[in-house]
């Protein structure tokens, strides 16, 4: 595991930036497992920034997003189907037959419907870069807490405080949704690498547990320190109640040191 701590918002996002757009020149057919949320939009900003300059390629590139609301259409403004046009695929070249996102849609065979997506990562070779932010209470993709460390792609109902954390951003109560399909994490660790991204003081916490602490099913984040390729770039505030962050510093000075390209 990796851990780099960075000033701020900004700084995390071009470091994420820097280490996606490596990946992509490096594999022209990546296969990128992405985040929706407030965590990634500065990452998603850059990317579109380094397309624009010409110096960044999605026309042979695929990806699976890790999760969707049950019962929000594609329009809808809060559904990650809308949050990914509006906040990168509609910027870059990305082409739309090589983007899966669960439908959130669907009524009914659910579990198959969610073998199906599993297939499909699989039928595609597998996620060669997952893309994580991290809910205050641990969670990754919307694997809540006590979620199966080995759980796959799933109906999941969400918890009360993600619900919590999503009123704001419906003006309706009764449209808030309760559920989400949903990589497990099961399906997260089978990614090739893993960059999750933090930012701010309110996930301080998450991040100490799921970094540090022991690993358990109710900080889904902690199953990470199972996979042997995991970077975690996160700012000072989300960094502020690890205890070990000057051994963090002096990893990544000697990772820079000896195998510069772990970080490219
Ligand atoms: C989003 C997702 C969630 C978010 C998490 C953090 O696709 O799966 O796990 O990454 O809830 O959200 P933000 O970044 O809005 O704090």
């Amino acid at each position: 595991m990796l851990v780099v701590i960075k000033k701020d918002y900004e700084e995390v996002s071009r470091e994420a930036a820097r280490i996606v757009a490596g990946a992509v020149r490096s594999n022209s057919q990546i296969v990128l497992g992405l985040a929706t949320g407030s965590t990634p939009l500065g990452l998603y900003k850059e990317l579109i920034a380094l397309h624009r300059a010409g110096d960044l390629d999605f026309s042979q590139a695929t990806s699976f997003n890790l999760d969707e609301y049950l019962g929000l259409p594609a329009f809808h403004p809060q559904s990650f189907h809308f949050f990914m046009k509006q906040n990168f695929f509609s910027h870059v070249n990305f082409p739309s037959g090589n983007v899966h996102i669960p439908d959130g849609t669907i009524s009914r065979n659910y579990d198959e419907y969610c073998a199906q997506y599993e297939q499909s990562i699989k039928a595609h070779g597998g996620i060669d870069l997952q893309i994580l932010g991290i809910g205050r209470n641990g969670h990754v993709g919307f694997n809540e807490p006590t979620s199966s460390l080995a759980s796959r792609t799933r109906l999941k109902a969400l918890s009360r405080e993600t619900v919590e954390d999503n009123r704001h951003s419906f003006s309706n109560d009764s449209e808030v949704p309760k559920c989400a399909i949903t990589m497990g994490i099961g399906t997260i660790l089978d990614s090739r690498r893993v960059l999750l991204l933090a930012s701010g003081r309110s996930k301080a916490a998450a991040v100490a547990k799921a970094i540090e602490g022991p690993i358990t099913s109710s900080v889904s984040a902690s199953a990470l320190q199972m996979h042997a390729d995991v970077t975690f770039i996160i700012d000072e505030d989300a960094a502020y109640s690890l205890t070990q962050r000057d051994y963090y510093r002096h990893v990544l000075e000697m990772t820079q040191i000896f195998t510069p390209e772990r970080l490219s």
